[in-house]
């Protein structure tokens, strides 16, 4: 059985990872969605939160799983028995950095290998910090989100907003 994983902070999942993950899950018997949960960044939304996001939008994908994940994606695969990274590259600029994971996690576990999705035009220049930062000053953002995540975003921000006043 050949198995995917498709590693991401997903703070929130937008409809850009939406459509890696749609493709993906064309390519192989199972893919499993990895959401890291020892981010440098601060995330808007707790990886249970994340979790469940991401379940509640792949529930029409029956060979989808998801599970959070902390240390290394290598270790992660090889929990899992996948040989498989799944990427979008979005634009020229995702490139260096993408191309120095995908060595550093080859030199780390050689039977593994980092495939690259280009990102659907529609939403190349789409990331989940932008979305939030639109939600945060009350923008339209249906446009880059499914609506149950459209939902806990405005839901999240309120929630956080109103405990600022
Ligand atoms: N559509 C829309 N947005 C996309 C996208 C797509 N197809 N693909 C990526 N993005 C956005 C994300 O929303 C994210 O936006 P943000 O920075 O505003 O949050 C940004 O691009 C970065 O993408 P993401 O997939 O979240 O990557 P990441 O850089 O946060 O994490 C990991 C990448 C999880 C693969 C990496 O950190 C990792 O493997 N960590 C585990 C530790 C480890 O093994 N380290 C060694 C690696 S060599």
């Amino acid at each position: 059985m050949s198995t995917a994983v498709y590693p991401g902070s997903f703070d929130p999942v937008t409809l850009g990872h939406m459509d890696i993950i749609e493709r993906t899950s064309k390519m192989f018997d199972k893919v499993i969605i990895g959401v890291l949960n020892n981010n440098v960044k601060t995330p808007l939304f707790s990886a249970k939160e994340r979790v469940n996001m991401l379940e509640e939008v792949t529930a029409h994908l029956p060979n989808v799983e998801v599970q959070s994940f902390e240390g290394l994606l290598v270790d992660f695969l090889r929990r899992n028995d996948a040989r498989v990274i799944v990427r979008g590259l979005r634009a020229v600029t995702d490139f260096e950095y993408e191309l120095q994971m995908a060595q550093t996690n080859r030199v780390m576990a050689p039977e593994i290998d980092t495939i690259f999705l280009t990102t659907n035009l529609k939403y190349s220049y789409l990331s989940s910090s932008i979305v939030k930062e639109i939600a945060f000053y009350h923008g339209h953002i249906s446009q880059f989100l499914a609506p149950e995540i459209e939902k806990r975003v405005r839901d999240k921000v309120d929630e956080l907003t109103k405990g600022a006043v």
